[in-house]
Protein backbone atom coordinates (compact mmCIF):
# COMPACT_ATOMS: atom_id res chain seq x y z
CA UNK A 1 0.00 0.00 0.00
CA UNK A 2 1.12 3.46 -0.40
CA UNK A 3 -0.25 6.13 2.31
CA UNK A 4 0.02 9.39 0.49
CA UNK A 5 -0.37 11.67 4.17
CA UNK A 6 1.68 11.73 6.71
CA UNK A 7 3.05 13.86 9.38
CA UNK A 8 5.98 11.47 10.44
CA UNK A 9 8.95 13.35 9.21
CA UNK A 10 10.53 14.89 12.83
CA UNK A 11 10.66 18.23 14.23
CA UNK A 12 9.18 19.92 11.30
CA UNK A 13 5.49 20.32 12.39
CA UNK A 14 3.36 18.99 15.00
CA UNK A 15 3.55 15.29 13.56
CA UNK A 16 6.97 13.32 14.66
CA UNK A 17 8.85 14.87 17.63
CA UNK A 18 11.67 13.32 17.28
CA UNK A 19 14.11 10.89 14.91
CA UNK A 20 13.19 7.72 16.97
CA UNK A 21 9.55 8.44 16.83
CA UNK A 22 10.01 8.74 12.85
CA UNK A 23 11.59 5.78 13.04
CA UNK A 24 8.68 4.01 14.90
CA UNK A 25 6.08 5.33 12.72
CA UNK A 26 7.74 3.98 9.97
CA UNK A 27 8.55 0.47 10.89
CA UNK A 28 4.50 0.64 11.98
CA UNK A 29 3.87 1.85 8.44
CA UNK A 30 6.00 -1.39 6.99
CA UNK A 31 4.56 -3.77 9.08
CA UNK A 32 1.69 -2.96 8.61
CA UNK A 33 1.73 -3.49 4.67
CA UNK A 34 2.62 0.07 3.50
CA UNK A 35 5.91 0.27 0.87
CA UNK A 36 5.79 4.08 0.57
CA UNK A 37 5.19 6.45 2.47
CA UNK A 38 4.72 10.40 1.47
CA UNK A 39 5.64 12.69 4.05
CA UNK A 40 3.77 15.66 3.95
CA UNK A 41 4.63 18.04 6.91
CA UNK A 42 2.05 21.31 7.12
CA UNK A 43 3.08 24.13 5.26
CA UNK A 44 1.97 27.60 6.13
CA UNK A 45 4.88 29.98 5.49
CA UNK A 46 4.62 31.18 1.32
CA UNK A 47 6.94 33.73 1.90
CA UNK A 48 9.42 31.47 2.90
CA UNK A 49 9.04 28.62 0.41
CA UNK A 50 12.73 27.78 -0.15
CA UNK A 51 13.75 27.49 4.01
CA UNK A 52 11.16 24.98 4.43
CA UNK A 53 11.78 22.90 1.02
CA UNK A 54 15.43 22.90 2.59
CA UNK A 55 14.71 21.40 6.29
CA UNK A 56 12.48 19.07 4.49
CA UNK A 57 15.15 17.67 2.33
CA UNK A 58 17.70 17.30 5.05
CA UNK A 59 15.41 15.66 7.56
CA UNK A 60 14.17 13.48 4.95
CA UNK A 61 17.88 12.42 3.87
CA UNK A 62 18.63 11.79 7.61
CA UNK A 63 15.41 9.76 7.58
CA UNK A 64 16.52 7.99 4.95
CA UNK A 65 19.74 7.11 6.30
CA UNK A 66 18.30 6.03 9.67
CA UNK A 67 15.81 3.53 7.81
CA UNK A 68 18.93 2.06 5.55
CA UNK A 69 20.73 1.46 8.64
CA UNK A 70 18.04 -0.08 10.65
CA UNK A 71 16.68 -2.20 7.54
CA UNK A 72 13.38 -0.65 7.31
CA UNK A 73 12.47 -1.00 3.86
CA UNK A 74 9.50 1.43 3.80
CA UNK A 75 10.37 4.17 0.83
CA UNK A 76 9.85 7.52 1.67
CA UNK A 77 8.83 10.23 -0.49
CA UNK A 78 8.47 14.41 -0.38
CA UNK A 79 5.49 16.61 -0.15
CA UNK A 80 3.57 18.53 2.00
CA UNK A 81 0.65 19.32 3.23
CA UNK A 82 -0.29 23.15 1.38
CA UNK A 83 -2.53 25.34 4.13
CA UNK A 84 -4.85 27.27 1.99
CA UNK A 85 -4.96 30.93 2.18
CA UNK A 86 -5.33 34.13 -0.04
CA UNK A 87 -1.20 33.93 0.64
CA UNK A 88 -0.89 30.93 -2.42
CA UNK A 89 -1.52 34.23 -5.26
CA UNK A 90 1.38 35.60 -3.87
CA UNK A 91 3.35 32.70 -3.53
CA UNK A 92 6.20 32.05 -6.18
CA UNK A 93 7.08 28.86 -7.10
CA UNK A 94 5.32 26.17 -5.93
CA UNK A 95 7.13 22.97 -7.45
CA UNK A 96 8.92 21.49 -4.66
CA UNK A 97 5.93 20.98 -2.55
CA UNK A 98 4.18 18.81 -4.96
CA UNK A 99 3.92 14.69 -4.17
CA UNK A 100 7.21 13.16 -5.13
CA UNK A 101 7.73 15.89 -7.73
CA UNK A 102 4.35 14.79 -9.59
CA UNK A 103 1.57 17.75 -10.54
CA UNK A 104 -0.27 16.08 -7.36
CA UNK A 105 -0.62 19.13 -4.60
CA UNK A 106 -1.80 17.91 -1.11
CA UNK A 107 -3.99 21.07 0.31
CA UNK A 108 -5.42 21.53 3.30
CA UNK A 109 -8.06 24.72 4.19
CA UNK A 110 -9.15 25.41 8.39
CA UNK A 111 -10.63 23.34 10.40
CA UNK A 112 -12.89 26.05 12.22
CA UNK A 113 -15.35 28.66 10.50
CA UNK A 114 -13.77 30.80 7.75
CA UNK A 115 -14.98 32.92 4.75
CA UNK A 116 -15.62 30.52 2.47
CA UNK A 117 -15.76 32.85 -0.60
CA UNK A 118 -12.48 31.92 -1.84
CA UNK A 119 -12.19 28.60 -2.05
CA UNK A 120 -12.90 28.06 -5.04
CA UNK A 121 -10.45 30.64 -5.98
CA UNK A 122 -7.79 28.90 -4.10
CA UNK A 123 -7.95 25.54 -6.00
CA UNK A 124 -8.51 27.51 -9.77
CA UNK A 125 -5.10 29.06 -9.45
CA UNK A 126 -3.65 25.58 -8.53
CA UNK A 127 -5.20 24.42 -11.58
CA UNK A 128 -3.87 27.64 -13.59
CA UNK A 129 -0.44 26.72 -12.20
CA UNK A 130 -0.82 23.37 -13.56
CA UNK A 131 -1.00 21.52 -10.55
CA UNK A 132 -4.20 18.77 -9.55
CA UNK A 133 -5.05 19.55 -5.84
CA UNK A 134 -6.02 17.18 -3.93
CA UNK A 135 -8.16 18.43 -0.83
CA UNK A 136 -7.19 16.33 2.37
CA UNK A 137 -9.82 15.19 4.82
CA UNK A 138 -12.83 16.83 3.01
CA UNK A 139 -14.91 15.04 6.01
CA UNK A 140 -13.65 17.09 8.64
CA UNK A 141 -14.19 20.77 7.39
CA UNK A 142 -17.04 22.68 9.61
CA UNK A 143 -17.37 24.54 6.74
CA UNK A 144 -18.04 21.86 4.57
CA UNK A 145 -20.65 20.05 7.33
CA UNK A 146 -22.46 23.49 7.23
CA UNK A 147 -22.52 22.99 3.13
CA UNK A 148 -22.00 20.26 1.29
CA UNK A 149 -22.22 22.56 -1.96
CA UNK A 150 -18.27 23.69 -1.38
CA UNK A 151 -17.27 20.27 -2.58
CA UNK A 152 -19.72 20.27 -5.14
CA UNK A 153 -18.24 23.12 -6.54
CA UNK A 154 -14.54 21.65 -6.22
CA UNK A 155 -15.77 17.79 -7.69
CA UNK A 156 -17.23 20.18 -10.87
CA UNK A 157 -13.43 21.70 -10.84
CA UNK A 158 -11.59 17.82 -10.97
CA UNK A 159 -10.38 18.23 -7.69
CA UNK A 160 -9.44 14.90 -5.92
CA UNK A 161 -10.47 13.66 -2.24
CA UNK A 162 -8.22 11.69 0.10
CA UNK A 163 -10.00 10.74 3.28
CA UNK A 164 -8.77 9.86 6.38
CA UNK A 165 -8.69 6.43 7.20
CA UNK A 166 -9.63 7.28 11.16
CA UNK A 167 -12.77 8.97 9.47
CA UNK A 168 -13.96 5.46 7.82
CA UNK A 169 -14.26 4.13 11.31
CA UNK A 170 -15.92 6.78 12.93
CA UNK A 171 -12.26 8.18 15.11
CA UNK A 172 -13.76 11.45 13.86
CA UNK A 173 -16.84 11.30 14.60
CA UNK A 174 -20.43 10.74 13.01
CA UNK A 175 -20.64 13.37 10.88
CA UNK A 176 -17.12 12.89 8.98
CA UNK A 177 -18.49 8.75 9.28
CA UNK A 178 -20.77 8.71 7.14
CA UNK A 179 -19.59 11.99 4.62
CA UNK A 180 -15.85 10.39 4.15
CA UNK A 181 -18.08 6.78 3.48
CA UNK A 182 -20.39 8.11 0.84
CA UNK A 183 -17.25 10.63 -0.51
CA UNK A 184 -15.71 6.79 -1.14
CA UNK A 185 -18.37 4.61 -2.23
CA UNK A 186 -19.53 7.04 -4.76
CA UNK A 187 -16.23 7.61 -6.10
CA UNK A 188 -15.82 11.12 -5.00
CA UNK A 189 -12.53 10.80 -2.78
CA UNK A 190 -9.93 8.86 -4.36
CA UNK A 191 -7.37 8.10 -1.90
CA UNK A 192 -7.31 7.05 1.73
CA UNK A 193 -4.47 7.90 4.12
CA UNK A 194 -3.54 8.15 7.65
CA UNK A 195 -2.75 11.48 8.06
CA UNK A 196 -0.49 10.02 11.28
CA UNK A 197 0.82 12.17 14.02
CA UNK A 198 2.03 10.10 16.38
CA UNK A 199 2.28 5.91 17.22
CA UNK A 200 -0.91 6.05 19.95
CA UNK A 201 -4.16 7.90 17.86
CA UNK A 202 -2.98 8.90 14.23
CA UNK A 203 -0.85 6.37 13.65
CA UNK A 204 0.83 4.66 10.75
CA UNK A 205 -0.96 1.17 11.35
CA UNK A 206 -2.87 0.65 8.27
CA UNK A 207 -4.02 -2.60 8.19
CA UNK A 208 -5.13 -2.41 12.53
CA UNK A 209 -7.19 0.34 10.92
CA UNK A 210 -8.29 -1.60 7.92
CA UNK A 211 -9.57 -4.46 9.84
CA UNK A 212 -12.38 -2.05 11.07
CA UNK A 213 -13.99 -0.71 8.08
CA UNK A 214 -17.54 -0.45 7.98
CA UNK A 215 -19.19 -3.34 4.96
CA UNK A 216 -20.30 -0.92 2.99
CA UNK A 217 -16.02 0.07 1.84
CA UNK A 218 -15.52 -2.66 0.00
CA UNK A 219 -11.95 -4.59 -0.97
CA UNK A 220 -11.84 -3.21 -4.08
CA UNK A 221 -12.55 0.66 -2.94
CA UNK A 222 -9.39 -0.03 -0.61
CA UNK A 223 -7.37 -1.27 -3.36
CA UNK A 224 -8.41 1.70 -5.94
CA UNK A 225 -7.64 4.65 -3.04
CA UNK A 226 -4.99 2.93 -1.13
CA UNK A 227 -3.11 1.23 -4.11
CA UNK A 228 -3.78 1.78 -7.53
CA UNK A 229 -4.47 5.44 -7.24
CA UNK A 230 -1.35 6.36 -5.10
CA UNK A 231 0.62 4.72 -7.39
CA UNK A 232 -0.53 7.29 -9.88
CA UNK A 233 0.66 10.25 -7.63
CA UNK A 234 3.99 8.58 -7.45
CA UNK A 235 4.53 7.93 -11.09
CA UNK A 236 2.96 11.31 -12.06
CA UNK A 237 -0.16 9.55 -14.12
CA UNK A 238 -3.39 10.68 -15.04
CA UNK A 239 -6.24 9.79 -12.81
CA UNK A 240 -9.65 9.16 -13.76
CA UNK A 241 -12.52 9.91 -11.84
CA UNK A 242 -15.08 7.33 -11.92
CA UNK A 243 -18.21 8.95 -10.12
CA UNK A 244 -20.70 5.48 -8.98
CA UNK A 245 -23.78 7.75 -8.80
CA UNK A 246 -24.88 11.42 -8.00
CA UNK A 247 -23.73 13.11 -4.91
FE1 LIG B 1 -2.37 16.28 7.73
Amino acid sequence: MIDIHSHVLFEIDDGAENLKTSLQLCLDSYRNGCDDLVLTPHFFEYDNISDFVEERNEKIEILRNALSEKNIPLRVHPGAELFLSDDIFEAENLDKLTINGSRYMLCEMPLIPFDTRFITRWFDNLFDRGYIPILAHPERYYEVHNDYQILEDLIDRGVLFQVNLDSLIGLNGLQPQILSIDLVEQGFAQFIASDAHDTEYRHTRLIEKLNELPDEITEEMVEQCLIVNPQKVLNNEKIEIKITDDF
